[in-house]
């Protein structure tokens, strides 16, 4: 039996209360905030959970052996590496911290410890993405040439960190594992007119190896909710909308270049393939309790997450790109990938 403390009960907080809570695996044992009001909430509805508005009071191991952090990203390296070195196994929300020195820091802590770092990329959880990824993997959509995702909506605007960083995270999680791959080169742009500095629009490119790309447009200032994401291969092409019934919809449809062409102008005939479409039947299991399922039985089985701390360091990387060439009016800024490294615990 797992015991975990869950720190940060606002927003997001209690859905993870409540998802923990049903595992059969795994007992939450505490929960932290040092908001008063926010504990209270959540004491009354889990009685048997002990309330704590000190972090550091759920640092004990008689009382747990994870750690969760729902609290706002520039807090979750601080949070995160204290828990680490109590020899905690932790979950940390998107995005794994504010910057790639601090994520690596912690992916070298929990490696040292021997301990379970986990990232809260809850989409690689979803089976509809699971079942796109199988997809390509079958060579179903054809060789991929694009991916491209809309998540917009009229607020909630934060003012810790922009739309780029709170929203692009789930987006920039999906494509890199759609494609298995890590972009070579970021290009952003945006407009930031709530609050200056924190940008509420962004227009994210990455290119990958293969001329392949993947393009992300994020807003907290837009008058429609939408969650889509569509993935354009040269044999079909799929739209996921997360706000559908039906959430993955296959398109027969693409535009084919006849071969050996000699290059004039006439022979240059692009033929165009309009066929059907259709929804598969995806198996429907709610994403963040699948999610924290999964961390449990990764600390149960001592085996490596997919969402792990290297893989949370990668976004964080994109986004780090992402706000330099935002800050540089556009222009395309190379990616460079670091790996930990792992020395004697300290
Ligand atoms: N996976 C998702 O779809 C999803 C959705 C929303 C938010 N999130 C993530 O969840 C995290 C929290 O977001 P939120 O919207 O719930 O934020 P929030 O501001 O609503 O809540 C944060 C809570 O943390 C508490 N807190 C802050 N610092 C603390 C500390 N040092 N000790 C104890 N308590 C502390 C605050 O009092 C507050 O109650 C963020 O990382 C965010 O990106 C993920």
């Amino acid at each position: 039996m797992i015991r975990v403390g869950i720190v940060g009960l606002g927003y997001w907080g209690p859905n993870l209360v409540r998802c923990f809570s049903d595992i059969q695996d795994c007992k939450v044992t505490a929960v932290c905030d040092r908001d008063y009001d926010q504990l209270l909430r959540i004491k009354d509805r889990y009685p048997g959970v002990y309330p704590m508005e000190n972090f550091d009071s759920l640092l004990d191991r008689d009382l747990v052996d994870a750690v969760v952090i729902a609290t706002p990203t520039a807090s979750h390296h601080q949070l995160a590496l204290k828990a680490l070195q109590h020899d905690l196994h932790v979950f940390v929300e998107k995005p794994l911290a504010k910057t790639s020195d601090e994520c690596l820091e912690l992916v070298e802590v929990a490696e040292q410890r021997n301990r379970t770092l986990f990232v809260g990329h809850v989409f690689l959880h979803s089976s509809p993405v699971v079942k796109l990824r199988e997809m390509i993997d079958h060579g179903e959509l054809g060789s991929i040439n694009y991916i491209s995702s809309r998540r917009l909506n009229l607020g909630p605007v934060r003012k810790d960190v922009s739309a780029l960083y709170d929203l692009a995270p789930h987006d920039i999680s999906m494509m890199l594992y759609l494609l298995g791959q890590t972009p070579i080169s970021i290009a952003c742009s945006g407009f930031d007119r709530l609050n200056p500095g924190i940008h509420d629009v962004c227009n994210l490119t990455m290119t990958f190896e293969g001329n392949r790309i993947g393009m992300v447009h994020v807003s907290w200032l837009d008058p429609r909710k939408e969650r889509v994401l569509t993935v354009v291969g040269d044999k079909r092409m799929v739209v996921y909308d997360d706000l559908e019934q039906e959430k993955i919809k296959v398109f027969d449809k693409g535009i084919d270049k006849p071969e050996n062409t000699s290059g004039d102008f006439a022979d240059f005939q692009l033929s165009y393939r309009y066929g059907g479409s259709y929804s598969p039947f995806i198996q429907e299991r709610e994403p963040l309790k699948a999610e924290c399922q999964e961390f449990i039985r990764c600390v149960n089985e001592k085996q490596t997450p997919l969402t792990d701390g290297v893989n949370g360091l990668r976004v964080v990387e994109v986004l780090e790109a992402a706000d330099q060439s935002l800050k540089l009016g556009g222009v395309p800024i190379e990616m460079k990938s670091r790996n930990p490294v792992v020395g004697e615990v300290g």
